[in-house]
């Protein structure tokens, strides 16, 4: 029988060794809080990096591991601390994150880190390699996996790979800065059928295919050697319901079975329940644009003086490749940024920004959704943000205002959100502004037609779509006639 085998850097899960025993949390990023909804359904395979080092796994803990993930459909890539330094830490998240999301200066050309990443890659392809028929579909996940259908197709030409991007594909411009970007795109062109999130970058990828291969291309078909490859934009949605039922059930939750965190909301909304609360979700990540935003807020209260205790800003930053020197220095920043205005602008009433630096179990992200009036969610460049996408879903009363970066892929599909450039300061304050104070009709009108959207193009949606297209190329011959 044909299988789905899910291949992406991490694994749904994320296990941790603590005195010998073995625990595993849910991973933090769209990737995985997506696929997850869409491997539970299946009886594919997820393979993938545990998070554990190979260091730090005992041997004798290996048959409890691979059970523990059997269980969950799982199987691992082990990766040592030299890979993970110079393949994740290295080329994944200091040489092509910042690239792809315009970071140029970022961005380091190291031969090592290079190596390293296609060592890796080679591992994740072995793992596929080992395990896969030519019956099963191979869907290749993500920026840190760009050289693998490649060598999957080399060894088993039948194979059919889909591969899916979920971060941005910059334009040809900053794509070709980088030195191995032939090899890059000739690992990408492995797959049958590649994704992305938004037409722009779909776009981007095929100018980059036929102005540094000089193949060609036609709408959104490439003709390499004797072979068909599909590029199309798959903007992925969210599990609604599940996101819309929690929701619900949280609002009905009370007494014991409510956390720490709820209460203290709940005990701010009664005591100061004409405060607006704006939740800003997010990694710690400079491409989410977290320093400008606490900056903007501070400007719309200077600029604002008679919203000073109106208003609360909620910042949740989950921690996100602390190994890596610009977070270092982000997370220094923003430490810096809050301590200073929280100083500056508090009264003995109100401190104006809350911080968390920690990931939160989900009915504690569910209640931040449910509870805030606004969210406030302002990338400098972002794949999709899905946080954008599980507000509006968690808005049962559709009341409720999402401001939102034009540079998300999201933006595309939430026109009725207040969309912002978030560069523009003096825009982010109109815009906090007329979210403060806009009517409670409008919030509904504009939330009832998100809602709609999302509920229809949800994950399942999306992943159905993909697994579509790419058994369609798998049934056609495939096979390209010159003329
Ligand atoms: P990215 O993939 O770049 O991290 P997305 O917005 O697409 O950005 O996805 C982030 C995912 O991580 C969302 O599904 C969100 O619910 C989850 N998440 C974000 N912050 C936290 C947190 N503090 N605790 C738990 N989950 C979080
Ligand atoms: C983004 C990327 C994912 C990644 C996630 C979390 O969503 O597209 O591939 O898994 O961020 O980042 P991390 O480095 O912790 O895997």
């Amino acid at each position: 029988m044909s299988r789905t085998i899910i291949i992406s850097n991490r694994l749904p899960v994320q296990l941790k060794i603590n005195n010998g025993n073995l625990s595993a949390e849910p991973s933090v990023g769209g990737l995985a809080t997506g696929l997850k909804s869409v491997h539970r359904e299946g009886n594919g395979l997820w393979i993938g990096w545990t998070g554990l080092t190979e260091e730090d796994t005992p041997k004798a803990m290996e048959g409890e591991i691979d059970q523990a993930l059997a269980e969950l459909n799982c199987a691992k890539v082990v990766l040592n601390a030299e890979e993970i330094d110079g393949f994740y830490f290295g080329f994944s998240n200091r040489t092509v994150w910042p690239l792809f999301h315009y970071f140029l200066e970022y961005s380091e050309f190291e031969l090592d880190f290079w190596e390293a990443y296609k060592r890796v890659n080679q591992k994740f392809a072995d793992a596929i390699l080992e395990v896969a028929t030519d019956d099963d579909i191979i869907w290749v996940h993500d920026y840190q996996l760009m050289l693998v259908p490649q060598m999957v197709k080399e060894k088993r030409p039948n194979a059919t790979i889909g591969f899916f991007l979920h971060i941005p594909f910059p334009s040809f411009e900053i794509f070709r800065t980088m030195p191995w970007r032939e090899e890059v795109l000739d690992g990408l062109l492995g797959a049958d059928l590649l994704g992305f999130h938004t037409y722009d970058y779909e776009r981007h990828f095929l100018s980059s295919v036929r102005r540094l291969k000089g193949l060609e291309v036609s709408f959104n078909e490439i003709y390499l050697e004797n072979r068909v490859i599909k590029v199309d934009s798959f903007p992925m949605g969210i599990d609604y319901k599940k996101f819309h039922n929690a929701a619900k059930d949280s609002a009905t939750l009370s007494g014991k079975d409510r956390t720490d965190l709820q209460i203290k909301l709940d005990e701010h909304k009664k005591a100061a329940p004409n405060t607006k609360l704006i939740i800003s979700i997010d990694r710690l990540d400079y491409s989410k644009g977290i320093a400008a935003r606490i900056k903007a807020f501070e400007y719309f209260l200077i600029k604002n003086p008679e919203y000073k205790e109106k208003v609360r800003l909620i910042i949740l930053a989950v921690p996100s490749r602390s190994n890596v020197p610009q977070y270092q220095l982000l997370k220094k920043e923003i430490d810096e940024l809050i301590g200073r205005i929280n100083g500056e602008l508090s009264t003995v009433n109100w401190t104006p920004i809350w911080y968390f630096y920690r990931s939160l179990p989900f009915e504690n992200l569910i209640d931040l959704y449910t509870k805030c009036d606004i969210a406030w969610l302002t990338p400098l460049r972002d794949g999709m943000n899905l946080v954008a996408k599980e507000f509006v879903a968690c808005r049962t009363d559709q009341s409720g205002v999402l401001i939102l970066s034009e540079m998300a892929g999201s933006a595309y599909e939430m026109n009725e959100a207040l969309l912002i450039n978030p560069n523009n300061f003096e825009e982010q304050a109109a815009a906090l502004k007329e979210a403060i104070n806009m009517p409670l009709e409008e919030q509904k009108n504009r939330n009832k037609l998100l809602q709609q959207r999302l509920e229809r193009y949800n994950v399942e949606f999306w992943a159905n779509e993909f697994m579509t297209a790419l058994k369609d190329q798998q049934n056609d011959e495939n096979v390209y006639v010159s003329q």
